[in-house]
């Protein structure tokens, strides 16, 4: 199963770059800024991620993306993750990246994007890996604070293919953004939103009705409400599952407690992505091989994920059905 799983093109569409700082890494662009990081090592570093829920996670997330200074640092970033990607047979990424943890701190918009941007060009170039740039507003800061990113965005709309929601959920519903959601529709950016990861199903009908998101990030919380799954069935509204993100941030108890089998089963169109890989143990595939070996997902079920993935991405038809047909080659052979 595992080597089924590696050997899988697939699609990875939850993920964001500055969770893809391997320690190792954060440390040579620390001692390159010359910045001291509050840890000894590594392995001193290592020791810190053991989250008890999102904003604990999200303490440690922003401390490390803070030694990202120079353009440079950011190419680094995301060349490292788009060759790890490479490895795990991602095809295809669509990548969120947080501006306003960046600005917040003097870094501008356009050092992140350019540093970013580079690193993408290189990879579909090089490792043959497309991919599309989603910038995320972050919920916990007002929407006036999305407005002015939406604003420094709009010179960009060549490299920015959608806009996002990410950062502390509970008590940042949805409909705090709507203003700046339609703004961002009408200017042409594909809308998604994280919802119902810590908040409730409520988030998520919001994130549909409010903000008319094309996908839902995470939506455990959908499961909640019979309503809402008739509904995400029927619109094929895709889920951005990340099993592994979700057992380290005590969203879901243990593995086998893990939903992912259940929204297969029910009809809704689930994919597997690994959100934050270097805080939560596993880049996609082993979020993969994690659901297999916990739920006991056949070939089959497998094979959905990775097809759903590609169905989920913000690729035309034609390019779907090439990944596609791809991937009914690669079951076949595999
Ligand atoms: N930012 C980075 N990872 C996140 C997650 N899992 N939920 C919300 N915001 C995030
Ligand atoms: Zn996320």
């Amino acid at each position: 199963m595992r080597s089924f799983i590696a050997g899988l093109p697939k699609a990875e569409l939850h993920l964001h770059i500055e969770g893809t700082f391997e320690p190792e890494l954060m440390f040579a662009i620390a001692k390159r800024n010359g910045i001291d990081l509050p840890y000894d090592s590594v392995g001193a570093l290592k020791a810190a991620y053991d989250f008890s829920d999102l904003r604990d996670f999200l303490n440690l997330y922003y401390q490390g993306m803070s030694v990202l200074r120079q353009e440079q640092d950011f190419t680094d970033l995301t060349w490292a993750y788009l060759e790890r990607a490479r490895a795990d047979n991602v095809r295809h990424a669509e990548i969120f990246f947080d501006p306003q943890g960046h600005t917040q701190r003097g870094v501008s918009f356009e050092t992140a994007l350019d540093g970013i941007w580079h690193a993408l060009e290189r990879g579909e170039r090089e490792l043959g890996l497309s991919s599309k740039l989603i910038m995320c507003f972050l919920r916990d800061l007002p929407e006036s604070d999305a407005e002015r990113t939406l604003d420094r965005a709009l010179a960009h709309k060549n490299r920015i293919a959608g806009v996002g929601l990410d950062s502390a959920e509970v008590g940042h519903p949805p409909s705090k953004f709507e203003r700046v959601f339609a703004r961002a529709r009408g200017e042409g950016f594909l809308c998604v939103a994280h919802a119902g990861e810590e908040g409730p199903a409520d988030y998520v009908r919001e994130a549909l009705d409010l903000l008319r998101v094309a996908r839902i990030d995470h939506g455990n919380r959908a499961l909640d409400d019979e309503g809402l799954i008739a509904r995400l069935v029927r619109d094929r509204v895709p889920l951005t599952v990340c099993p592994l993100s979700n057992l380290r941030l005590r969203v879901v108890d243990e593995a086998k407690a893990h939903p992912l089998k259940t929204m297969l089963d029910k009809g809704l169109v689930a994919t597997v992505n690994s959100d934050d890989p270097a805080y939560f143990g596993g880049y996609v595939n082993d979020n993969y091989i994690a659901m297999q070996e916990a739920l006991g997902l056949t070939r089959d079920e497998i094979a959905t994920l990775a097809r759903n993935s590609f169905e989920a991405a913000f690729l035309s038809r034609t390019e779907k059905d090439a990944h596609l047909a791809r991937l009914d080659g690669a079951v076949a052979a595999l």
